[in-house]
């Protein structure tokens, strides 16, 4: 059976892990110590992976998880899917890439399949994925590359890692067929594209389409509002069109690892020719700013002035029914609470913990701001949590909000 090895065991590869274990024999690496004890004792820290599945595997000998990047040598395919973040000045941060490509060129010692996962920018397998390796290689290892970006959309229950088309490419026929030969045990839509770039950039456009749409909502939003109007009346009535029109919704902004985080990529791939991507950049500057805009409405609501009101932040994941809190907007919205004088405390029992603090009770504050509503907390209590409610999803129709 042949072995695969998944660098990176997060919400891509832990994913991909429970779905090629049926086929291969997955070694999944991370260099998490927590993440691998957990990951060995069959327990999942992923939405869409369940432990049971995990258990599953572990007992047949088919998935094991190690922080020991050596026993990477002998693998036959290697995907890579470790975090591809932003720095500081929101450029393209390749570090992680670097350091998996550090753990396959030192200790992967015969040729295998090394395919790309991690969302980044067109030309990130040719140009740095393949010569990074090769420049910790010692010999004349030949290894086939290849892309496939992940599409999972953790959380997600209609479209799964079967059901959801996948594109790819290799940088050579050999490479292309083999990988579509490894994804097809699990995926049933496998769509070839003419090269890497091709799939890199197609990834970049489509996360690229969802911030630049919802930064347009976000002001229309805010437009609406000026008018009188209702934006979610507004929307429906929009969406009676049966062409040519996709409904988005506002919200505080927007969170996770890809949208606030892939068009700076392909920002970035457009400043290295030359092009101008003042589209993209207004969009996120659109979407950071809505947090603002809600703590600003929510202030002139409450005579002007926040400070020293106890303010409760409902749902501080960044989308509802996940816990993941990475580039979430309640984050922002805390942030200009407490700058102006707010009590701030926030209630999320499906996140738990964040920055080292536990979620508060769902009620007692002088005011709530919905930023994300999970399937499982009652409406009602959220309304009775108190005395004035501000919804940013639109799922409360009782409560001011956008
Ligand atoms: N989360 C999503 O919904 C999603 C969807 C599509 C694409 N992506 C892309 O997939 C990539 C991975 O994202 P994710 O959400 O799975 O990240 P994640 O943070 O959930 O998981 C990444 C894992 O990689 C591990 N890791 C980091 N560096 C490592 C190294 N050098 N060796 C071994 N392990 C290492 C971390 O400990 C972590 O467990 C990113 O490029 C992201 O943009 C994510």
């Amino acid at each position: 059976m042949k072995k695969v090895s998944i660098i990176g065991q997060g919400y891509v590869g832990l994913t991909i892990s429970a779905f090629a274990a049926e086929f291969y024999e997955v070694l999944g690496i991370d260099n998490n110590q927590d993440v691998v004890n957990q990951l060995n004792t069959g327990v999942s820290h992923i939405e869409g992976v369940q432990s049971s599945v995990l258990k599953n595997w572990i007992k047949s000998g088919k998935f094991r998880a190690t922080n020991d990047a050596t026993e990477i040598d002998g693998s036959d395919i290697v995907v890579i899917a470790v975090p591809t973040p932003l720095t500081k000045d929101r450029q393209p941060d390749l570090t992680y890439i670097a350091a998996a490509c550090k753990t396959i060129g030192v200790n992967l010692k015969n040729p295998a399949l090394i395919i790309n996962e991690s969302t980044s920018f067109p030309g990130t397998i040719r140009n740095y994925i393949k010569p990074a390796i090769e420049s910790f290689s010692t010999g004349t290892i030949q290894h086939l590359y290849a892309i496939s970006p992940e599409r999972v959309d953790p959380g997600r229950g209609d479209f799964n890692q079967k059901n959801t088309p996948r594109l790819y490419a290799g940088l050579t026929p050999e490479a292309s067929a083999k990988t579509r030969d490894f994804y097809s045990k699990f995926c049933d839509h496998l769509v070839a594209v003419s090269s890497p770039e091709v799939a890199e950039a197609a990834k970049l456009f489509e996360n690229t389409f969802r911030q630049v749409n919802i930064a347009l909502v976000n002001e229309f939003a805010q437009i609406t509002n000026a008018l009188g109007i209702s934006v979610h009346e507004t929307l429906n009535a929009a969406s009676t069109k049966p062409y040519g029109f996709m409904k988005f919704t506002p919200s505080a902004g927007v969170g996770g690892h890809c949208i606030p985080v892939d068009p700076s990529y392909l920002a970035a791939a457009a400043d290295q020719c030359g092009v101008p991507a003042t589209f993209i950049r207004r969009a996120n500057e659109v979407n950071l700013e809505m947090s603002k805009y809600v703590v600003d409405r929510v202030e002139a609501d409450n005579g002007g002035s926040l400070k020293g009101k106890s303010v409760l932040v409902v749902g501080v994941a960044y989308k509802p029914n996940v816990a993941d809190v990475r580039e979430t907007a309640a984050e922002l919205v805390i942030e200009h609470l407490k700058a102006r004088g707010a009590v701030v405390a926030w209630h999320d029992d499906v996140v738990g913990f964040w920055h080292e603090e536990k979620s508060s009770v769902l009620g007692g504050a002088d005011i709530a701001i919905v930023t994300t509503k999970h399937d499982a907390v009652d409406a009602k209590a959220i309304m009775a949590s108190a005395s004035y409610v501000f919804d940013t999803t639109g799922k409360l129709p009782q409560a001011h909000g956008l």
